[in-house]
């Protein structure tokens, strides 16, 4: 079990390309864990003429022979989940015995989402510009020891017993406060009770399935949600989500040691992107944003609203890296560069005319910081589908490997396309031997 699962994060703002990573790596492990978050992610996998937004279920799903586990970090909108596993379906993927949901992971109520759109009203102009799934308030109920747990769900009685009094509070905190009509309380139960008993198949203690599993001596691959600057504690607070999104969040929301953690690699984007509120130094507003934008497609695959855009920020990565201990960056997005005669890294900040090197604690401090930036000429010419490093131009090479040595670790995989095989795997780093020879293959 010692060090045999790899963690999988964002370490960015969150869209960093995981799905497409962990889709990619998946065939060279047995199973794949989300640990965190809920319906507020979207995973993007691309391959053939396939094309899936994955919310809950993990993004080895779409291999066959993976299991797929949903682990007891999680917060489940049912009705979120069911609608995911029958699009999964529709669209020809297997989905059975190869998903496993925890049994202790906490329900997302709809009077959650409701309290959760109702609060960023109440905000204004300060609100997060969350995904307004309920996702802050379904952490909230847990951690303050009102939540519903999926074991609770899938057994009617109980879940009726509890949950009535849950609703009607939210119910009158959401009438009281915020002049929102709630939801009726007996068809909620009636609706959610209908979902537990379809998703009963697939429930089950998955901290004791995994240790098994991984006792047996096989792979466990970590899929983080979000990023690290999005982390409740590391991220930039209070515009970050609910959950813990570094490594650490999947001994929890796994329920495994930390000794069964053996490497780390974040996904980070060439650049850098953010959607919702909060602070953004390397933030372009301008004409060189706005291109970075469209040719990216920077566009929320859950909400659809424009992510905003920016240059790769290395105080940000180094942030990653101290949390996370990172064996390895999966950059992603390289090829969305390809036409710029300038690219820039920011190294370090400004804040009120004084160097800084770390993100400050305080929002308010970090939206003043002016970033430090190293300029680097643009390589001109397209990169889309390139396969080896080799191939690359020179001046791309050059773009990544000063990244490495700013940011203080290695690129392990380059992402040159939104598609499985349009990907470098670089011979010699950490990611090597976790990887079959089928890693960088289509399917
Ligand atoms: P995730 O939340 O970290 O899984 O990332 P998302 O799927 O939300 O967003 C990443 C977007 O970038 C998706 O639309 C992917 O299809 C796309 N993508 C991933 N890697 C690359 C790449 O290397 N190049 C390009 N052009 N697109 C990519
Ligand atoms: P993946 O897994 C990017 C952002 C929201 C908002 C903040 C809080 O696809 O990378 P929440 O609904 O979680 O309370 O919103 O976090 N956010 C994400 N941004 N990618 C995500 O997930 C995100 N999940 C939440 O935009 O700023
Ligand atoms: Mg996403």
């Amino acid at each position: 079990m010692k060090g045999s699962a790899l963690a999988v994060i964002g370490g960015q703002w969150g869209d960093e390309g995981k799905g497409k990573v962990v889709d990619l790596i998946s065939p060279s492990f047995d199973l794949v864990a989300r640990y965190q978050g809920g319906h507020n992610a979207g995973h993007t996998v691309k391959f053939g003429d396939k094309h899936f937004a994955l919310r809950l279920v993990p993004s080895g799903i779409c291999r066959g022979g993976v299991m797929n586990v949903i682990g007891n970090g999680l917060v489940i909108d049912p009705r979120a989940l069911l609608s995911e596993i029958d699009s999964l379906r529709a669209a020809g993927i297997a989905v059975g015995d190869n998903l496993l949901v925890s049994d202790r992971a906490h329900v997302i109520l709809p009077t959650h989402a409701l309290l959760d759109g109702a609060r960023e009203k109440a905000l204004g102009g300060a609100n997060i510009g969350t995904t307004s799934r309920g996702i802050g308030p379904a952490y909230e109920s847990k951690a303050n020891r009102s939540g519903l747990r999926i074991a609770d769900l899938i057994d009617p009685d109980r879940f009726r017993a509890i949950a009535r009094p849950v609703v009607s509070h939210h119910d009158a905190v959401l009438k009281h406060f915020y002049g929102v009509e709630g939801a009726p309380v007996e068809e909620t139960l009636e609706t959610y009770i209908e979902c537990g008993r379809k998703l009963a198949r697939f429930v089950t203690d998955t901290s004791v399935f995994l240790h098994g599993e991984l006792a047996k001596g096989r792979k466990l691959l970590c899929e983080g949600a979000q990023g690290i600057m999005l982390d409740v504690d590391h991220g930039t607070y209070p515009f970050v989500t609910s959950s813990s999104c570094a490594p650490g969040g999947a001994c929890t929301g796994l329920g495994l040691p930390p000794s069964a953690l053996g490497a780390v690699v974040a996904v980070m984007k060439a650049y850098t992107t953010r959607v919702g509120s909060g602070p953004f130094p390397t933030e372009l507003k301008d004409e060189t944003g706005e291109r970075i934008r469209k040719r990216g497609n920077e566009f929320g695959t859950v909400t659809g609203r424009p992510r905003r855009v920016g240059w790769f920020d290395a105080v940000v990565a180094r942030a990653a890296l101290r949390v996370s201990g990172l064996d390895a960056i999966a950059l992603t997005k390289l090829d969305v560069l390809d036409d710029h005669d300038e690219i820039r890294i920011a190294t370090g900040y400004a804040i009120d005319g004084r160097p800084v090197s770390a993100v400050p604690a305080r929002a308010d401090l970090y939206e003043r910081a002016q970033p430090v930036y190293r300029s680097f000429p643009g390589w001109k010419t397209s990169i889309t589908g390139i396969e080896t490093w080799e191939a690359l131009p020179a001046r791309a090479r050059e773009y990544v490997s000063a990244l490495e040595e700013i940011v203080g670790a290695k690129v392990g995989l380059l992402s040159t396309g939104a598609r499985r095989e349009e990907t470098i795997v670089r011979p010699g780093t950490a990611l090597d031997g976790w990887l079959k020879a089928t890693v960088g293959q289509p399917a």
